[in-house]
């Protein structure tokens, strides 16, 4: 072999097999005393000399206060123009004033803490690689794809059945289910809601989007990011964008996120009772990119775990209904620059790359 000598034929593929073997993710690592970074989660080295030196320290994503929405006030329009503004400028902003009470938003934070400390043998039950299950918890969804592991193990929940009782509800975990329903129940309101606003913002009829979406189909993520031994060399989450119409997330007080705008990452400040809302790549699309869909990461902490919980509105994913920029949004002026697709064939491509090579660029037209 060119590179020489037989100490770099390191096989990273037996230590990623192990890792997976062992069903107990990076907590796991954690409570075995690991206190060196193993070698799957270090970043290449060329990525970390690129990145890590350009966070922005004097910005921040807007904050968006619903107090005054539901009567439809003059202050209500100026909110829909604030979440365009905010849509189209930065991706991202964060909620406050949501209605939804904070009892809800800490015991679902709680729930899933819970479930990720609970006993590992019950946990890895739950262990699993298959993205078409309910419910199912793993670390690092894209563990044989990507450069470097990230440090974080996460619980995922599949809801969307259109059969009545949703499956999901069964099978999520005892530790976590009430809490888990009761913040769901909340969170898709204000889904919908936030989909009529962007409607009505965009000039569409205020159901277009929700027409689109079915809010009903809901997707989330319980992240788990313990403490980390050695941050510098490691991501909790690798540079991505979401596979959303909406993403709607909740973060406890640790802080890790960041949001890249204008070139520059920018932290987003946990704000108590806050959550976070960021347009999603099926939104930029059918926007004809009038509303963006913008990198986030985040980076680990010596301080853990940290806890988040991640909402994505996807559509009827097996829907066999075609997608691509929206008739109203497009002119000779402005053509689509996406071609059309099923949410299905979206998703296809989703799952089987890494999470840091964005899709969206898939679906653009060939000119
Ligand atoms: C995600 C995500 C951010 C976070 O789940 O897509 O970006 O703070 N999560 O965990
Ligand atoms: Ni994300």
């Amino acid at each position: 072999m060119i590179y020489g000598s037989q100490f770099n034929t390191y096989d990273r593929n037996i230590d990623l097999k192990a890792f997976d073997e062992s069903k107990t993710g990076v907590k796991g690592l954690v409570d075995a005393g690991t206190e060196k970074l193993p070698s799957i989660f270090v970043r290449p080295q060329e990525d970390l000399s690129k990145e890590f030196e350009t966070c922005k320290e004097d910005l921040a994503i807007p904050v968006i206060d619903l107090a005054h929405v539901r009567q439809r006030d003059s202050q209500g329009e100026e909110i829909i123009r604030r979440i365009i503004w905010a849509s189209e400028k930065w991706g991202f902003f964060q909620l406050v004033n949501h209605g939804i009470p904070l009892e809800v938003l800490d015991k679902v934070i709680e729930g899933v803490r819970m479930f990720h400390e609970q006993d590992g043998e019950v946990k890895k039950e739950y262990y699993s690689r298959d993205p078409k299950k309910h419910v199912w918890f793993t670390s690092n969804r894209d563990l044989y794809h990507s450069k470097a592991a990230n440090w974080r193990d996460t619980l995922y929940v599949n809801s969307g059945s259109i059969s009545e009782p949703d499956p999901a509800h069964e099978l999520l975990p005892p530790i976590c289910r009430e809490v888990i329903l009761a913040y769901m129940n909340h969170v898709i309101k204000h889904g919908g809601l936030l989909l009529e606003q962007l409607s009505v913002g965009l000039g569409l009829e205020p159901d277009h989007l929700v027409e689109m979406c079915r809010t009903k189909a809901w997707n989330l993520s319980g992240h788990y990011y313990p403490a980390c031994p050695e941050p510098d060399l490691t991501l909790g989450t690798s540079k991505h964008s979401d596979p959303s119409f909406l993403t709607i997330l909740l973060q406890d007080q640790i802080g890790g996120l960041q949001v890249l705008h204008q070139n520059q990452w920018v932290n987003v400040k946990p704000v108590p009772g806050a959550l976070i809302v960021n347009i999603g790549d099926i939104l930029q699309i059918v926007s004809n990119d009038k509303l963006q869909s913008v990198y986030h990461r985040v980076i680990p902490k010596k301080v853990g775990p940290r806890i988040s919980i991640a909402t994505f509105l996807t559509g009827p994913v097996s829907s066999p209904k075609m997608y691509g920029p929206i008739k109203e949004l497009v002119s000779e002026e402005n053509p689509p620059i996406y071609k059309e697709f099923t949410l299905q064939e979206f998703f296809e491509q989703f799952f089987t790359r890494p999470l840091d090579q964005p899709v969206i660029q898939y679906f653009r037209q060939t000119i």
